[in-house]
């Protein structure tokens, strides 16, 4: 079994030997390398941006290098730590200060890293949203955060609600044609009132200062919390997983929206002290290869959809560009097919890095490292200092090769600590003393590799995103010709899976092409492009439980043509 393996590459990785990491790995080691170590207080801003200035001598390194296809930009450490302290005395002049929600929804540039760091200087919890996300998802986020205020662009300015009782500004990133309305303000006009100087808030370990959505397969997406501790995972798996190095230029592909585009587009790049690279606009294979190139990129971040349309695209466009430059390449998000490793190895002559986490563990849990073979379709094998394992329902630890529930001991240092106001939810996480639970199935191989093997759940991960059926479900049927809804991912070569929906139709609605079109649109505007069903099937009713919940297990088995198995619960 998994024969196929591909040997360490000559080079000096950060991590010399896995196995001798994980006997005298110790976590405490690393915390002495932050100066909060001694003075007990401490905010990840500081930590990420300012000492790289004050204490390293980095101000005049470049932190972020902005492009996108009407924009290009060299901001220096010295640069994000005065915009930053400038937002942040924007938001105390507005009296917005430690413990608030502000949220992010803009698309990605310079702005949204500054607006989003000043947040966490005053102590605030940032909650950054996709741009993607239409008005019904970002009012969902707010009004449950009980948001303060938002930084926005006047392009999405119509999608926010303005009548939420808890928000008081909006700041917008330009001015809107016709100008700024009833609690906008102006972002420009405000920071360069401001000075670039600040008093940091300086905080606990456990202070909140994150909060990111995700979706679950029951209930509207739930607000995960992190704190400013995560900081010693963020900085030590950007050592030993990204193989980060001081001079490297380092590219994660991930909007800031999701979890790897914080943990691992802000967090551990600069931590480290390295340049990240940035691009804004849209996915294009040659653009991608030509950012790599312009940009030298040595250390590259992205996920499996990436790759496969990248491959998608052919080989001869990458003969086209001089990536010689990569010397790290890493994947995340969901499972990377074998083929992709082979692909990456043919056309870059890098081993493509799978690893494995979630929004609720903050920081990669297992990854595969460059000091380690890969075996193409694993996920790598546990972080040192963190134990993973596969067990049954009761916490028993299985032995190899058998299938079970992925989890991992609790706590380890980016690990959530609250689901927001749902205490309830947060301990489902945790039912089993002492483990927290993925939600995630897979196996482990003699020789402690971890393979993925699925959701137990019915959460779908298309191109990369989670997206909960349950959310779907709802706002298809906001739909006048939707009776009933039933959301599945199928799987699609490309994107994973895709969201399939089967409805039933009320009475009077004829299914036709425009219906289909007039639905799907329906969903993206609800709630966002990523979110609608790519399929629609019309069934005369769904099957359900006696209790009335849909059974998408039945629906997958349709799809599939597999047996639908037990129906005992099925209504009649
Ligand atoms: C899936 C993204 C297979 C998994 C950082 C997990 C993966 C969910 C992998 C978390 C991988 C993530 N192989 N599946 N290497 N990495 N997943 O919260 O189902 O957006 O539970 O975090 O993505 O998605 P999330």
């Amino acid at each position: 079994m998994h024969t196929e393996r591909i040997p360490v590459f000559p080079g000096d990785p950060n991590l010399k030997s896995y196995e001798e990491a994980r006997a005298t790995f110790r976590w405490e080691d690393v915390e002495r390398e932050f100066s909060w170590h001694t003075t007990g207080k401490v905010n990840i801003a500081y930590e990420a941006i300012d000492r790289n200035v004050l204490e390293k001598g980095l101000g005049e390194k470049v932190a972020l290098y902005y492009s996108d296809p009407a924009r290009q930009e060299a901001v220096t450490y010295r640069q994000m730590m005065e915009q930053s302290n400038r937002f942040a005395n924007v938001l105390r002049k507005h009296g917005i200060g430690k413990g608030e929600r502000v949220f992010i929804f803009m698309p990605r540039s310079p702005e949204l890293y500054w607006s989003f760091l000043g947040i966490i200087k005053v102590g605030g919890i940032a909650g950054p949203l996709f741009e993607a996300f239409m008005e019904g998802a970002v009012r969902d986020r707010l009004a449950d955060a009980e948001a303060v205020a938002i930084v926005t662009t006047p392009a999405l300015r119509k999608r926010i609600p303005k009548d939420l009782p808890h928000l008081k500004h909006i700041f917008m990133v330009g001015i809107p044609e016709g100008g700024l309305g009833e609690g906008e303000l102006d972002w420009h006009a405000e920071m360069a009132e401001a000075s670039p100087e600040t008093d940091i808030e300086w905080g606990d370990r456990e202070d909140p200062m994150l909060l990111l959505y995700t979706s679950g397969s029951t209930g509207k997406p739930k607000g995960v919390l992190h704190v400013h501790n995560g900081m010693i995972q963020h900085y030590q798996t950007g050592k030993w997983i990204l193989d980060l190095r001081p001079d490297d230029i380092y590219w994660c592909t991930a909007d800031p929206g999701w979890v790897t585009g914080i943990s691992y587009g802000v967090w551990a790049p600069y931590l480290n002290g390295v340049t990240s690279v940035v691009r804004g606009g849209r996915f294009r294979p040659d653009d991608w290869y030509k950012t790599i190139q312009d940009y030298q990129v040595n250390v590259w971040y992205s996920a499996p959809t990436a790759f496969r349309m990248l491959m998608g695209a052919g080989d001869d466009i990458v003969k086209q560009f001089d990536l010689s430059c990569l010397r790290h390449v890493l994947s995340v998000g969901e499972p990377l097919n074998p083929e992709v490793v082979r692909w990456g190895l043919k056309v870059f002559d890098r081993r493509i890095h799978d690893n494995w986490w979630m929004t609720e563990t903050g920081g990669q849990i297992i990854s595969n490292y460059p000091c380690m073979e890969i075996k193409p379709g694993s996920m790598g094998k546990p972080f040192p200092g963190i134990h993973a394992a596969i067990i049954d329902d009761k916490g028993n630890e299985l032995p190899p090769l058998q299938m079970g529930n992925l989890a991992v001991k609790a706590p380890w240092p980016s690990m959530m600590r609250r689901i927001w106001k749902n205490p309830a939810k947060y301990n489902e996480y945790f039912k089993i003393e002492g483990w927290y639970l993925s939600g995630d199935s897979a196996y482990m191989d003699e020789e402690g590799y971890f393979w993925f093997q699925g959701r137990i759940d019915d959460v779908i991960n298309t191109s990369g995103e989670r997206v909960g059926p349950f959310e779907v479900e709802s706002k298809l049927v906001e739909h006048p010709a939707v009776a009933e809804a039933g959301v599945i991912g199928k799987p699609d070569p490309l994107r994973g899976e895709i969201i399939k929906a089967f409805i039933a139709l009320r009475e009077g609605y004829l299914w036709t092409e425009d219906l289909k079109t007039e639905i799907i649109d329906f969903v993206k505007k609800g709630l966002a492009a990523h979110a609608a069903p790519r399929e629609i099937e019309v069934r005369d009713k769904l099957p359900k439980t006696r209790s009335g919940k849909i059974m998408r297990r039945v629906l997958k088995a349709w799809e599939l043509g597999l047996p639908t198995g037990d129906l005992s619960t099925m209504e009649d």
